[in-house]
């Protein structure tokens, strides 16, 4: 017997490679410690993550996290988009502070958009449409080129990456602009800046990213913890009856924050000073708590000191949408994806025109049922349209039992689209008149 799975049509084998390789989790095993775990996650459409127990401890204690994401302001943005924005929103509705970058830098230097068309593009296409799917003032919305933190930071992070790493990421080679390099450090830099002074400090922060973006966090979580000063570990060889060492090594301290490091230490424990390290003899007991306590102290004196102790930064990973014909949603195919400002009709239209995963006939399609899981329409459905997940099931049930006709399934969630697109760009306009209470910096180029 084949058990029913409502959400299905988002098919988790593509992506085992990236649990397997590259290390990613699976978002499954923290569900159960969601409260009102999103759409997304219901659905298993977030699939993985990087160190989100990190932000999900944060969120359930009640300590400082922050959610960020940055869009490149030279298309139209889409329904990709909008989950990006949806999750962000999610995590501020979740007492956390949101991040919104337009990366201006990277359409300049990358797409050849004129600072100009950066701007009306950053504000009409995206930033509107945040606030329209409920991104709440107290945000912190900026453009790149108007933000010197992120600009400073970005130069920062120049001295830990070098172009092979970059061009193994970017494919970047010999007739690469700079600044295309440039704005892949600032997308960095984008990704830590909640982290720095003016924003509180370390915390930990959530990139939710779509499953390719992988390579981008891996760089950032690399650079954060090449930029940070120091490295404090607990050496498995080292295990020994008398005791405990742990090891905290400078990379890149100033010796007056090294040596301060040495003085808290001497007071607190046995500890040796050495050229580069510092190693702590603890009592076995009480290890746990003694690491705690001297990455604690090293983080403190790394802020005082003008470091930035920067925490890794986390990631959750969702599935792709397919394009409506199939294939890959791809921007330069507008047939294959929805655009927020698609008119009603037009996106209606679209839905029409959609790829089933309906069967050649209608007495074959009663007999064997559809296939959902291979349906672009259902998957508008599972996505977008359908927040009620009991409702969701019954679409899925009647399709798979053959109760349900193609041709009527696309006029409902053509009908659905269309009332989710005008309402949409309602509320574009009311965010609109919004936009004066929100914190935005904006490009300061022109
Ligand atoms: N490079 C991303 C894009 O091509 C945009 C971006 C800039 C971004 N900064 C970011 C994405 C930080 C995530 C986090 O769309
Ligand atoms: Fe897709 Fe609906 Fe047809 Fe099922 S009935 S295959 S969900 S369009």
């Amino acid at each position: 017997m084949t058990t029913l799975d409502p959400w299905g049509a988002v098919k988790i084998d593509n992506y085992s490679k990236l649990f397997d390789e590259f290390g990613i989790s699976k978002f499954d095993e923290l569900l159960g410690k969601i409260k009102n775990p999103h759409r997304y996650m219901r659905r298993h459409i977030i699939f993985g993550h990087r160190s989100y127990d990190s932000v999900l401890d944060a969120m359930l204690s009640g300590k400082p996290f922050a959610a960020m994401s940055g869009f490149m302001p030279s298309g139209h943005a889409h329904l990709g988009h909008k989950m990006v924005m949806e999750e962000i929103i999610w995590h501020q509705q979740q007492e956390g502070d949101a991040f919104l970058a337009i990366a201006d830098m990277e359409a300049h230097a990358v797409r050849g958009k004129t600072w100009k068309e950066c701007r009306e593009y950053g504000i009409n296409e995206y930033i509107l449409s945040a606030i329209a799917f409920g991104l709440e003032p107290g945000a912190h919305i900026y453009f790149q080129s108007g933000s010197n933190s992120v600009r400073s930071l970005a130069f920062e992070l120049g001295i830990k990456a070098n172009l092979s790493e970059l061009s193994a990421i970017y494919g970047f080679n010999g007739e690469t602009n700079i600044a295309h390099m440039v704005s892949a450090l600032t997308q960095s830099a984008d990704i830590l800046n909640p982290q720095s002074e003016e924003f509180g400090g370390p915390k930990p922060v959530v990139i939710p990213v779509g499953a390719d973006q992988d390579p981008h966090i891996r760089l950032t979580r690399g650079l954060a913890e090449k930029i940070n000063w120091f490295n404090a570990f607990i050496p498995d060889t080292e295990k020994s009856p008398h005791g405990l060492h742990i090891h905290i090594y400078s990379k890149s301290a100033p010796q007056e924050a090294f040596e301060a490091l040495n003085v808290i230490f001497r007071k607190k424990w046995k500890s040796n000073f050495h050229a580069g390290h510092i190693d702590i003899l603890c009592n076995t007991s009480n290890v746990d708590e003694t690491f705690e306590d001297v990455k604690k102290i090293t983080k403190d004196i790394e802020l005082k000191y003008g470091g930035y102790a920067f925490m890794p930064p986390a990631s959750t990973y969702h599935k792709f949408m397919t394009g409506l014909q199939g294939g890959k949603m791809s921007s330069s195919i507008p047939e294959s994806y929805i655009a927020l400002m698609d008119k009603p009709e037009d996106g209606a239209k679209k839905v029409m025109r959609a790829k089933t995963g309906g069967r050649v006939t209608v007495e074959e399609q009663k007999k064997l049922g559809g296939e959902p899981d291979k349906c672009t329409v259902y998957e508008l459905l599972l996505y977008h349209l359908v927040e009620d997940d009991n409702e969701l099931l019954e679409v899925y049930k009647d399709c798979m039992g053959g109760m349900r006709a193609c041709g009527n399934c696309k006029k409902y969630t053509a009908e659905l689209m269309s009332g989710f697109l005008k309402e949409h760009q309602e509320k574009r306009e009311l965010a609109r008149e919004m936009l004066g209470e929100f914190e935005l910096q904006v490009t300061k180029i022109i």
